[in-house]
């Protein structure tokens, strides 16, 4: 939060404490957390907007005697930055000295540089953030294009606000749906390698996925080999264990590759192979203690019907494992090896259910960590042309999409005669790529189901990753010009010479900038910032169409536009390094 702001609200609610008391009413009723500073839809209704509504019922007063009653108790000490007040029915509207509160936007952008929106709100609090958590069957797919793009900035942005975090890669690397892989790797590949093939070694592996699933149509027993391939996994067997290091090295190498690209970072990669036993001591633990029961066959089940769950198995007479059992063995390591104050993990909403049903377990068993665990659920995301689908190997594929993408990227730069300006079309082309697919999974909310579309995502103008990277580097393109222009940029911009109303609402959106970053942080939210950034950037382009900067007239007008742009292109770069968007110079 931004210090006047902080300022106002806390001279509020000192206030109507006062008025509390005089009345005979309990101050502590009056909570600051009611307290909230709008932006008001019209700028000529002021800066900022208070409404009293919350504060209405305590003081037994209709809303708009209270803020008038608030607005004359400022008497003659207006707060930090206020110029004068308006009461318009319950709301009390502020409007800000200008040249004042532009020159604190000068100073702290100055000053922060690069870490101008971040906070200590979460300061040292430990976060655990799980995802991506392929399975080495076959490569990455869009939907996890979507979860790393989600964690990656999750985790960019707590940190940013001052937490811990350590992001973790739970990788699926057992079970019968790696066995079919090996299956038909085994029966179909001829000892044959990714380089033999010139793939990339997790395709080769999702190519031998497909034909396991074209194998077993032809081939009623194929389904049973692969069982037995299990079989023989669980007990250890030394040529069906080489066969799976073999395969996994390639698929696990492969996702790598694509992390890389993506530029998503884990601090630490878990094998469920590893892992995957812990959870059945605990299940026996809740036998012994009356919290599950087992059934005839010797199954070992959980009543969640008190809570409206079901009843769930959670260890099978035949000691196969269970995959939420699994689970509560990982989270229970994982709390020891690194006692979290919150865990996250990013999932698709499909697995709704299993982390309720996980987290009712962890709680019964006794951990009172259970309620910091938090399922960040994802929806869907489809092609245009229809449903992304996995079995029959149709899956839209990261790298194919990323391919794409570049290639249309190409184009475009091509299209539109930059390849000179531009210098190195590849690597700008592969960071427009990324700009596109980052902004556009991230601009809807978490939780709904989207569709990607390849062609709009890349679109300079409107809604998407690359008019905010060109917006950008429209303004390097200025400052680049800037360099050429040593009396203009020797002189020091000054609030008093931006007259503009479009200067101001730049001022005040800028402003709002550490207080988005917050409000992501504390929801797991990364829409907000990229909606944000997107209001920056169409509020910088109206601006930069209706007045000159580097060419207006008053060389003290040129240099404080000049400042205010080098304050837009601040906020761009921070808040495109929280969503994972390259920053690019030229495009
Ligand atoms: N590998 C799983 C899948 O592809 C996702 C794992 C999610 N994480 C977890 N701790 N259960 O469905």
């Amino acid at each position: 939060m931004v210090v006047f702001k902080e300022q106002l609200k806390q001279r509020i609610v000192q206030i109507l404490k006062e008025k509390a008391k005089q009345k005979g009413i309990d101050p502590e009723g009056v909570r600051e957390e009611n307290l909230v500073v709008e932006n008001p839809p019209k700028s000529d209704l002021g800066d900022l907007a208070i409404p009293f509504f919350p504060f209405a019922r305590s003081f037994r007063m209709p809303p708009a005697a209270l803020s008038a009653l608030v607005g004359e108790s400022f008497g003659e000490g207006l707060p930090l930055g206020v110029e004068r007040y308006n009461v318009v029915g319950p709301y009390l509207n502020i409007f800000l000295k200008r040249p004042f509160v532009t020159e604190l936007l000068f100073q702290k952008v100055r000053q922060e540089g690069d870490r101008f929106g971040s906070s200590d709100i979460l300061r040292s609090k430990k976060i655990m953030l799980e995802f991506s958590s392929p399975n080495t069957n076959k490569p990455l797919h869009l939907g996890h294009l979507r979860n790393d793009a989600l964690g990656e900035s999750v985790a960019r942005i707590l940190r940013f606000s001052g937490a811990v975090v350590r992001t973790v890669d739970l990788i699926n690397d057992r079970g019968i749906h790696i066995c079919k892989s090996m299956l038909a790797y085994k029966e179909l590949g001829g000892g044959r390698t990714p380089e033999d093939e010139g793939m990339k070694s997790d395709h080769f592996v999702g190519k031998y996925y497909v034909l396991y699933n074209e194998l077993a149509k032809r081939d009623p027993e194929a389904e049973d080999r692969a069982r037995a391939l299990l079989v023989k996994w669980e007990e250890g067997d030394p040529e069906v264990r080489s066969l799976w290091e073999k395969m996994n090295r390639w698929a696990v190498e492969g996702i790598k590759r694509t992390y890389e690209r993506t530029g998503i970072h884990f601090d630490q990669f878990t094998f469920e192979s590893e892992v995957y036993l812990k959870g059945k001591e605990e299940i026996l633990k809740g036998l012994s203690q009356g919290i599950f029961y087992r059934e005839a066959d010797g199954s070992i089940w959980v009543n969640l019907e008190d809570i409206g769950l079901d009843r769930k198995v959670l260890l099978r007479s035949d000691g196969t494992s269970i995959y939420v059992t699994q689970d509560i063995g990982t989270a229970i390591s994982r709390y020891n090896d690194w006692p979290f104050d919150t865990m996250i993990y990013v999932v698709a909403s499909e697995q709704n259910y299993h982390f309720k049903v996980l987290f009712s377990i962890l709680e019964r068993l006794g951990y009172g960590w259970a309620k910091n665990l938090y399922h960040l659920s994802y929806g869907m995301v489809n092609l245009p042309e229809g449903k992304m689908k996995s079995r029959e190997g149709t899956v839209v594929d990261a790298d194919d999409l990323l391919d794409e993408l570049a290639e249309m990227a190409r184009e475009e730069i091509r299209g539109k005669e930059r390849e000179e300006e531009v210098g190195n079309i590849e690597e700008t082309a592969e960071k427009i790529a990324l700009g596109a697919l980052h902004y556009y999974l991230l601009q809807p909310s978490p939780s709904k189901d989207m569709v990607f579309n390849p062609r709009e995502s890349l679109s300079f103008t409107g809604n998407t990753g690359p008019y905010i990277q060109y917006t950008g580097a429209r303004i390097c393109s200025m400052m680049r010009k800037l360099e050429g222009m040593p009396r203009l940029k020797e002189r020091q911009g000054e609030p008093k010479h931006l007259e503009t109303e479009e200067e101001w609402e730049l001022v005040k959106l800028l402003f709002d900038f550490p207080s988005v970053v917050e409000l992501s942080a504390s929801t797991y939210n990364p829409s907000l910032v990229a909606n944000y950034l997107y209001e920056i950037s169409k509020s910088f382009s109206r601006y930069y169409h209706e007045h000159p900067i580097l060419y207006a007239e008053d060389p003290q007008v040129a240099a404080s536009r000049v400042e205010l742009s080098r304050c837009v292109l601040q906020v761009l770069r921070n808040g495109m390094y929280l969503l994972n968007i390259p920053f690019l110079e030229v495009m």
